[in-house]
C-alpha cells in the first residue's frame, strides 16, 4: 500500500526515482510525485494518476540534473487522490520533503497544533503533518536526522518514511515502524524502497530496516539507529536474488496473465529441493527446510489455527481442509482481521500459521503478534523472502513462487496450495496418518501438476470465447463443494477484483438456502466438479437444479465427462488428479474467466481501482 522510493547516487535522480517508482506501481496509483535536491534547492513534482503522467510532466520541467531523490506511489487513504493530496508533501518554508506510507493517528491533534504555530497546510493527508513537525523540532545544531527522530516521538501511527532537505542536503533520512523499508547497497550510491521491485537488476545486497529503526543512507554508506534508544544497530546486509525478469512482462499483455501462464514453472519451484520421487532406494522423500527443526511442536499442536486475507485466506481453506484430512488435527480457518479483535481463545499447545503472499498484510501482522502474546507458537507460509510476516514468526516456509506484481493473486494461491499440502503429508507421516503408498501417490500427482496445467493453459482460447458469451453479466455465481468450495470463493474474488462484476462464491448445496433465489436466465453460474470428488454425483444434481431454473451453466469438471454437455451452456475441462490437488487445476481456468472479462471489459487488469496489492493498513 503506497510505493516509497529513494535514490542518492550519481545518476539523474528523477529518471531512477520514476524508474522505481513504475516498478512499485502495484502498491498504489491513485497518484505519484518525487522531490529532488540540487544545488540546496528542493523542487517537487506531482500529480494526480499514475505513474505515466508523472513522467510527462517530468519530462516537461526537467529533473534539475539532480542525484538525490524521494518518491511516492499512493494509494489514498486519508483525502482524495488528487493533485494537492499527492505526495511528497513540505514544510511551509519548502525545505523539507517527506513520503510517507502509513497512517499518522494523532494528524488532527498534530494538525491543530502546528495550524496554531502557524504552518500552512496544503492537503487533506495525515501524512503532511510530518514535514511542519519535522520544520516545528528543528533546531539550529540539529542535523536532518535528528529532527525527524524528535518529530516521530509526537507522532503515533504506522509509518515508512523518507526524507530529504536543503538544511542538511546530501542524505535521505528514513524510518520505518509497521511499514516495510529496504536500503539497496551498492558502491557510491544507494536505493531506498517499500520493496525490492526497485532494486532489481542493479543491487545484490540489501538491508531490511527492522521495526523502530532509523536509517541515514549518503552516497558513501548508511548508518543505522533504534529510535528509541538512539544507538546504532550493526549492519547486517543479504545477499538479493530478484531479477529484472522476474519483474517484467515478459512479453505478456499484463502481469496477471503471466502470472497465471507462470504457474507450470512455479509449482516445479515450490517443489524444488523439497520433494524427491524415487531415489537410489526407491524410497519417495518430502521435506521442507523451514520446518525441520519444529517438526515435533507441529506433529504435537492440539490444534492448527491459520490466519490470513483475501487470496491467502481462501488456500487456508484448501489448507484446512487437506490438513484435517492427512493429519486429524482439528483446523480453524481465521480472517487476521476479525481474529486480533474478537479475544479468541489460543492455547499454547496451538500452532497459527499465517499465509501472506506479501508478508505485509497489516492485519495478518496484527493476528501473528497477538499469537505470540498469548503463547502460541507462530509459523509463516510467506512469498516475499525478507518480508515483516517472515521475519516476526517463530519460523516458516517461503513460497519461492517469485515476485506477484499482479494484484489479484493467481500464483501465490497455487504455490500456497502446494506448500500446505507438502506441510500436511509430512505431518501425516509423522503422525502415521497416511501410509507410504497414500503419500507417494501424492507426491507422484502433485509432480504432475504442473503439465496437468499446461493443458488447461492451451485451453486459453476457448477460455476466452466462453468470457465474450458473458463479459456483460451483472452478477455471477460461483458453487462448488470440498475441496472446490474455497475455489469457488477464489474464483469469485477474482472476477469481483478485475471485472468489478458482483459475483458471489457458495458451497454448492446452501445454493438452495439462498442464492437459488437470484437464478434466472440472466445468472452466469459457474459449478465446479471433478469426478474424483466422493460428492460429484451431488454436484450433478445442483446443476441440474440450476437449469431448471434457466441459470447460463459454465462448468468446470474432469476430462471425459461428456455427460455435463447436456446440462451446461459452456464446458471447461480439467484433468484429473487426486481430490486433495483439484483445486491447483480448477481454479487456474477461473483465473483465466476473470482476466479474459476484465480485459473484455475495458478494466485496468494489473491495477484495478481501488485496490492496493500489499495493504499495510487496518
Ligand atoms: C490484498 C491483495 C490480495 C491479497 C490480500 C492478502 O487484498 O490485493 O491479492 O490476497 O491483500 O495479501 P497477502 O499479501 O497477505 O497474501
Amino acid at each position: 500500500m503506497c510505493g516509497i522510493v529513494g535514490y542518492i547516487g550519481d545518476k539523474n535522480a528523477a529518471e531512477v526515482l520514476i524508474d522505481g517508482l513504475q516498478r512499485l506501481e502495484y502498491r498504489g496509483y491513485d497518484s505519484a510525485g518525487i522531490a529532488v535536491l540540487a544545488d540546496r534547492q528542493l523542487r517537487v513534482m506531482k500529480r494526480k494518476g499514475n505513474v505515466s503522467e508523472l513522467r510527462k510532466m517530468v519530462d516537461k520541467k526537467g529533473g534539475m540534473d539532480a542525484t538525490i531523490g524521494i518518491g511516492h506511489t499512493r494509494w489514498a487513504t486519508h483525502g482524495d487522490p488528487d493533485d494537492a493530496n499527492a505526495h511528497p508533501h513540505v514544510n511551509t518554508a519548502g525545505d523539507i520533503a517527506i513520503v510517507h506510507n502509513g497512517i499518522v493517528e494523532n494528524h488532527s491533534a498534530l494538525r491543530t497544533l502546528l495550524t496554531d504555530k502557524g504552518y500552512v497546510f496544503q492537503s487533506s493527508t495525515d501524512s503532511e503533518v510530518i514535514a511542519h513537525l519535522i520544520d516545528s523540532v528543528w533546531e539550529d545544531n540539529m542535523f536532518l536526522e535528528d529532527a525527524v527522530s524528535k518529530s516521530l516521538c509526537a507522532m503515533s501511527g504506522a509509518y515508512g518514511l523518507c526524507v530529504i532537505s536543503s538544511r542538511d542536503p546530501d542524505k535521505i533520512v528514513v524510518a520505518r515502524k509497521g511499514s516495510p523499508l529496504v536500503i539497496g547497497v551498492g558502491d557510491g550510491v544507494h536505493v531506498v524502497a517499500s520493496d525490492g521491485a526497485p532494486l532489481a537488476g542493479s543491487f545484490s545486497q540489501v538491508e531490511y530496516l527492522h521495526d523502530g529503526e532509523l536509517a541515514i543512507i549518503t552516497r558513501d554508506g548508511y548508518e543505522l539507529k533504534t529510535l528509541e534508544t538512539k544507538k546504532n544497530r550493526k549492519k547486517h546486509p543479504e545477499p538479493f536474488e530478484i531479477t529484472l525478469q522476474e519483474i517484467e512482462k515478459g512479453g505478456f499483455p499484463h502481469f496477471m496473465l503471466k502470472e497465471i501462464f507462470e504457474q507450470t514453472d512455479v509449482i516445479r519451484d515450490v517443489m524444488r529441493g523439497r520433494v524427491r520421487l524415487d531415489d537410489k532406494d526407491g524410497d519417495t522423500t518430502v521435506r521442507l527446510g523451514g520446518i525441520e527443526d519444529h517438526i515435533d511442536c507441529l506433529k504435537d499442536a492440539k490444534r492448527i489455527i491459520i490466519c490470513a486475507c483475501g487470496t491467502s485466506w481462501h488456500a487456508a481453506l484448501v489448507g484446512e481442509y487437506v490438513l484435517e484430512k492427512f493429519t486429524r488435527v482439528p483446523v480453524e480457518i481465521e480472517y487476521a482481521s476479525e481474529f486480533r479483535y474478537r479475544d479468541p481463545v489460543i492455547m499454547k499447545e496451538d500452532v497459527v500459521i499465517v499465509i501472506s503472499q506479501s508478508g505485509e498484510t497489516a492485519d495478518t501482522r496484527a493476528a501473528l503478534q497477538l499469537a505470540k502474546e498469548r503463547g502460541a507458537t507462530v509459523m509463516g507460509v510467506v512469498n516475499a523472502v525478507g518480508s515483516t510476516i517472515a521475519r516476526e514468526t517463530d519460523f516458516g516456509i517461503y513460497l519461492h513462487a517469485g515476485p506477484e506484481i499482479g494484484v489479484a493473486s493467481t500464483k501465490a494461491f497455487t504455490g500456497q496450495v502446494v506448500v500446505l499440502t507438502l506441510l500436511a503429508l509430512i505431518l501425516g507421516r509423522e503422525k502415521s496418518i497416511l501410509s507410504e503408498q497414500e503419500i507417494k501417490a501424492h507426491l507422484v500427482a502433485l509432480s504432475e501438476i504442473p503439465d496437468k496445467i499446461e493443458r488447461i493453459l492451451n485451453q486459453d482460447e476457448s477460455i476466452q470465447r466462453i468470457a465474450k458469451r458473458y463479459s456483460d453479466a451483472r452478477n455471477f455465481l460461483y458453487l462448488g463443494r470440498g475441496y472446490h468450495f474455497p475455489v469457488a470463493l477464489e474464483g469469485a474474488l477474482k472476477l469481483k477484483e478485475i471485472s468489478y462484476i458482483h459475483a458471489e462464491g457458495y458451497p454448492a448445496a446452501e445454493m438452495k438456502h439462498g442464492p437459488i433465489a437470484l437464478i434466472d436466465e440472466e445468472m452466469p453460474v459457474v459449478v465446479i466438479g471433478q469426478q474424483s470428488n466422493g460428492d460429484y454425483d451431488k454436484v450433478v444434481s445442483n446443476t441440474e437444479e440450476i437449469r431448471a431454473r434457466k441459470g447460463r451453466i459454465i462448468a468446470i469438471v474432469t476430462e471425459g465427462d461428456e455427460d455435463i454437455r447436456r446440462l451446461a451452456r459452456d464446458v471447461i475441462f480439467v484433468p484429473n488428479t487426486l481430490p486433495a490437488l483439484t483445486p491447483l487445476l480448477s481454479v487456474i481456468p477461473l483465473q483465466l474467466l476473470a482476466y479474459h472479462i476484465a480485459v473484455l471489459r475495458g478494466c485496468s487488469v494489473d491495477r484495478p481501482r481501488n485496490l492496493a496489492k500489499s495493504v499495510t493498513v487496518e
